[in-house]
């Protein structure tokens, strides 16, 4: 009895020894360079620059954002973006992220330290500050086309109930975190969008006219019956290539279009 506790007092004062010999071991330096675009409002007569920023990949997380956010606690808390769930849901973080629309949670950091990389605010939209779009007319445009279920007859008393295969039409719109990639990457959003309600719209435009509890389909197709709102899309598919969600608003133009042909 006695030997075994001397073993076990033996073994707990090995271990315990081994652990304070034991040396740390630091990973080595991988120092990569962030070209960030910089605007500040303060200085209106200052042009846009790229401002570089160097960060060790090692003392970092994966994504992008974590290096946003390692710039702007640890060198230079001036640097603006948006972000909040750091998990793809907000669509907050939507930013051009070399040359792709997309956003900087979803976004893993190439490891590769040779190539810098360099990030822009959406493309095409005034901006806030810094990677801060003003997405003002985005959203009106998105209250326009009445984001909600329109039915002047409800059941009373009840749940309105939809069947699983009316609800299935839903897929691959209810989805959208209405981050603006895709309609800020869209050629026709860019030269008309004062007129032209572009993808991210348009798709939740088709969302509640597929929604077989709404019965104002009607009223939604008849305020898309004219030469620019809807009819600005020529196809591109820039929209659907750049969605981080994976989903497709050009399908759901063409539903609209095929619709309205229909008529
Ligand atoms: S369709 Fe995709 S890219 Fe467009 S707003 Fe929705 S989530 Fe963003
Ligand atoms: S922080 Fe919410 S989508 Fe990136």
């Amino acid at each position: 009895m006695r030997n075994s506790a001397l073993k076990s007092s033996v073994r707990t004062f090995a271990s315990s020894s081994a652990r304070s010999q034991a040396v740390p071991t630091e990973k080595p330096v991988l120092s990569k360079q962030f070209k960030i675009y910089r605007w500040n409002p303060d200085e209106p007569a200052k042009k846009p620059t790229l401002q570089t920023y160097n960060v060790d990949l090692n003392q970092c997380g994966p994504m992008i954002l974590d290096a946003l956010i390692k710039i702007k606690n640890e060198m230079d808390p001036t640097l603006t973006f948006r972000r909040s769930c750091r998990e793809g849901i907000c669509g907050s973080c939507a930013m051009n992220i070399n040359g792709q629309n997309t956003l900087a949670c979803l976004c893993r950091i190439d490891r590769d330290a040779n190539k810098d990389t360099k990030i822009y605010p959406l493309p095409h939209m005034y901006i806030v500050k810094d990677l801060v779009p003003d997405l003002t007319l985005f959203y009106k445009q998105y209250k326009s086309i009445e984001p909600y279920l329109k039915n002047d007859n409800p059941p009373e008393g009840r749940e309105h109930l939809q069947s699983p295969e009316d609800r299935r039409k839903l897929d691959g719109m209810y989805e959208c975190i209405l981050c603006a990639c895709c309609s800020t990457s869209c050629p026709s959003y860019w030269w008309n969008q004062d007129e032209y309600l572009g993808p991210a719209t348009l798709m939740a435009a088709y969302r509640w006219m597929a929604d077989s509890r709404d019965t104002y389909g009607a009223q939604r197709k008849e305020k898309l019956q004219n030469e620019l709102s809807l009819y600005r899309c020529h196809t591109i598919f820039n929209c659907a290539r750049t969605c981080p969600k994976g989903l497709n608003p050009a399908a759901a133009i063409a539903k609209i279009k095929l619709e309205l042909a229909a008529d």
